[in-house]
């Protein structure tokens, strides 16, 4: 019986452990998309959007309102709110 217990422990961390690896890369990647410019030279950095807007709310908005040709393609709900979360804004 040990023997089963621990080939399902192994089995159990090898599907596991790659579910957190993604998961944690997927939270990093759309701030990722948007540090290159958001990066207090060409645009607002994080701690100044952080600073600025205290709900996501704000910040998807703001982010839609900007006529800033270079926001173009950010300019939609999946970006913009997840980098709200990333960001911390609820
Ligand atoms: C190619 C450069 C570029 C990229 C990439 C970019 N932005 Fe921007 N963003 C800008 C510029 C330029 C502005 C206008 C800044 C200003 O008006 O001071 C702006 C403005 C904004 C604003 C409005 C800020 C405010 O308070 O008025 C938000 C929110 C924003 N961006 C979010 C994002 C998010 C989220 C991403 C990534 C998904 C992103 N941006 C990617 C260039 C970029």
């Amino acid at each position: 019986m040990k023997t089963t217990s621990f080939v399902k422990r192994t089995i159990a961390w090898t599907v596991v452990a790659p579910v957190f690896a993604i998961s944690s890369i997927a939270m990093a990647a759309t701030w990722d998309k948007c540090g290159g410019c958001h990066n207090g030279k060409t645009a607002p950095d994080k701690a100044a959007l952080q600073q600025k807007h205290k709900s996501a709310d704000s910040f998807i908005k703001a982010g839609k309102a900007t006529t800033n040709p270079m926001m173009k393609a950010f300019q939609n709900d999946a970006d913009l709110k997840g980098a709200a979360g990333e960001l911390g804004l609820k």
